[in-house]
């Protein structure tokens, strides 16, 4: 079904949590999004999501916690659930609490999740938040190439924005179900703001005047681009090519004082950083024109030469911190949105802020982007005159340059860090699961528990993001991957003394279950979500903190050493993004029919962690068990 689509209008409103230097009026709050003119038919369609039972959260908490606590630690926690849970007790309370929440808002989480999960969250938004994401290596390897492609992507998201524009964006299903789409209308012309104690996001597609400039940086250095005619309609590709070049020619030496850093800083010194940096009119303009734009284009230079099996992987860490500032991290503004990365060499991708939305629309734009570049250029267009592409211009204080210099090395240390591999794993895809009348991401998650088995002889608490898009505003919520299912299948898989049928009906019986707890998430019946609702009704209504929040157990089942997300694309892309804790992997995967994308990142500063040897395991685990499922007949589940 294709759908058209009544923009969300958005109140201003203040944040209760408002920091001191955070713009207050310009925060969104999601929960009071309006829908409004030709009343869409599809979001008002859309259920709102649900609370779920209490004693069932209580339940799936404690089967959850199973496979990664120890005994004693459980018996505690049940202990603690049974008094929080009790008839008059303060899990009753908070339920009854959030349960009027849910009746008087759009989504009783996402204004939430948004402002814990991103907006106060102080780690930088590099690595520890912002995706990457890589596109295949595209065929060009100069400067003329560089733009030629630039120009033509460039074309291809305000191909993209016409259908955002128009509210005619096709809907997307999952499960034959329509998802919200408002995801969609986040992305484009916005920006992160930081500030003391939580972060703002500003939509400027929503803005009386919206935006009809893009921003592009080169050598470091950053241009306003206006994409549009005075008559309103798009430059073409080749109109663009001429702009670009323009800006090349204005930036021929990379500048020494990369403002753009300073965006990679802890948020807390950002924002303070950022309070002295717009204190000049110069310096506010033209911070101004970036967050206004409709988005970034980074048009980076060279990258450190690599060994062709390496160069996804260094493709990745390009998209995801830009390599250092030796290479082309001075060459970003990472609270932007969509930043859109053109490198010399052909290597492609994005990056982008999380707050405004998950992976799936930005790789929906990305797949178009693929697909249109891919088209024949179209004929030249006749030779109008195009006003100059405006440099904005830095005034850089010795305590901007200090802010900086502080950001450069910062940076330098964390992009050292990160220890990232993608691996094209191309001996099967999707279609052998399905073969075997599996799903194939419940297949992956479960070979991703045998994998980081082998490698610790133990189960760790693990994420796997799933879509609440089902449900009016919706984000995500957890699917606990680390089961007891799949625990008894892991401890099982390698042990000599088993039979193989006894095996394959163990790993049947752990794929089946993490099917089952997916279909619990997406319907809006998972736990964390749920738990953290509650918490936050304390936190609101400033009570003591229950101890089934406080208890060692929750610590535990919060600390993810396998954080992992399915990012499906059409055109073989891979998304890729750090660990959410220190000693842990982010592993982010793309079914293909026929092969799967894996990005595995760890942090070199812990010893514990490798992402090589983990992508080995992963390989490894995927084809022992195509092999355990073709070899042994299976018992009739
Ligand atoms: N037998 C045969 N085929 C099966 C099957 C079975 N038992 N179970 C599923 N399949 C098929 C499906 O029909 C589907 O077919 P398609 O390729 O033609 O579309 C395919 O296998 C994939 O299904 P499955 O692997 O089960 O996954 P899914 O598409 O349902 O996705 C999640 C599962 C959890 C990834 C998804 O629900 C989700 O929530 N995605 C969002 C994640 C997200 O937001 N990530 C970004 C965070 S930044």
């Amino acid at each position: 079904m294709w759908g058209i689509f009544t923009r969300t209008m958005v109140k201003a409103g203040k944040s209760k949590s408002c920091g001191l230097a955070k713009p207050c009026h310009l925060v969104k709050p999601v929960s009071t999004i309006r829908i409004t003119g030709r009343y869409l038919t599809h979001q008002r369609g859309l259920p709102t999501l649900p609370v779920p039972p209490l004693k069932q959260t209580c339940e799936r908490y404690i089967a959850a916690l199973e496979p990664i606590v120890e005994e004693d630690e459980l018996k505690h926690t049940k202990e603690l659930l049974s008094d929080f849970q009790a008839p008059g007790g303060v899990g009753e309370r908070l339920q009854r609490a959030l349960e009027k929440r849910a009746q008087h808002t759009d989504n009783w989480l996402s204004e939430w999740w948004v402002q814990v999960a991103y907006l106060q969250y102080r780690m930088p938004v590099v690595v520890h938040s912002n995706p990457g994401l890589i596109l295949p290596r595209m065929n060009f390897r100069d400067k003329q190439g560089q733009l030629r492609f630039a120009s033509k992507l460039i074309a291809a998201v305000l191909d993209f924005k016409i259908m955002t524009d128009n509210e005619a964006l096709p809907v997307e299903y999952l499960g034959g179900k329509p998802l919200c789409m408002n995801q969609f209308y986040e992305v484009l012309s916005s920006c992160r703001v930081p500030g003391l104690t939580s972060d703002s996001v500003v939509n400027h597609a929503k803005s009386s005047r919206p935006p009809k400039h893009i921003t592009v940086v080169h050598n470091h250095q950053f241009f306003m681009l206006d994409v549009y005619h005075g008559d309103g309609t798009a430059l073409t590709a080749d109109q663009l090519h001429t702009q670009l070049e323009r800006i090349c020619s204005a930036s021929p030496q990379r500048n020494t004082e990369p403002v753009g850093v300073l965006t990679s800083q802890q948020r807390d010194s950002w924002a303070r950083a950022y309070l002295n940096l717009i204190k000049d009119q110069t310096n506010k303009d033209s911070v101004s024109a970036i967050q206004r734009s409709i988005f970034l284009l980074c048009l980076d230079g060279a990258v450190p030469p690599v060994a062709d099996g390496m160069y996804r992987s260094l493709a990745a860490v390009q998209m995801l911190h830009g390599g250092g500032c030796q290479w082309n991290s001075g060459n970003r503004w990472f609270d932007k949105t969509l930043q859109f990365i053109v490198g010399e060499d052909g290597t492609c991708g994005a990056n982008y802020e999380h707050a405004p939305a998950e992976g799936p629309p930005i790789v929906t734009l990305i797949d178009h982007i693929v697909e249109y570049t891919r088209k024949d250029d179209a004929p030249r267009s006749s030779r109008v005159s195009l006003s100059k592409p405006q440099k904005l211009h830095f005034r850089i204080t010795p305590e901007i340059q200090k802010d900086i210099e502080e950001a450069k090395n910062k940076l330098d240390i964390l992009a050292q860090d990160v220890d990232m591999k993608v691996t094209i794993f191309d001996h099967f895809g999707k279609n052998v699961p399905k073969a075997h009348n599996l799903s194939p991401d419940a297949f992956i998650q479960v070979m991703l528990q045998l994998a980081y088995h082998r490698v610790y002889r133990r189960c760790c608490s693990t994420y796997e993001s799933a879509s609440l898009r089902m449900f009016r505003l919706g984000r995500t919520d957890t699917i606990r991957s680390a089961s007891s299912a799949s625990a008894a299948f892991v401890k099982t898989f390698d042990d000599p003394r088993k039979q193989n049928t006894e095996k394959v009906d163990l790993m049947v019986k752990a794929i089946k279950a993490h099917r089952s707890y997916t279909n619990m998430a997406i319907s809006g019946q998972a736990i964390d979500r749920h738990l953290l609702g509650l918490k936050m009704v304390a936190v609101e209504e400033k009570m003591t903190l229950p101890e089934v929040f406080t208890d060692t157990a929750y610590a535990k089942a919060l600390h993810f050493q396998l954080s992992t997300s399915q990012v499906p694309s059409k055109t073989d892309c891979v998304m890729c993004f750090g660990p959410v804790v220190s000693n842990g992997y982010g592993v982010c995967y793309n079914p293909m029919d026929d092969h799967i994308n894996f990005a595995v990142s760890s942090f070199n500063s812990c010893e514990e962690t490798n992402a090589s040897r983990l992508s080995q395991a992963i390989e490894g685990a995927l084809l022992d068990m195509k092999t355990l499922l073709e070899q042994t007949p299976r018992s009739k589940l």
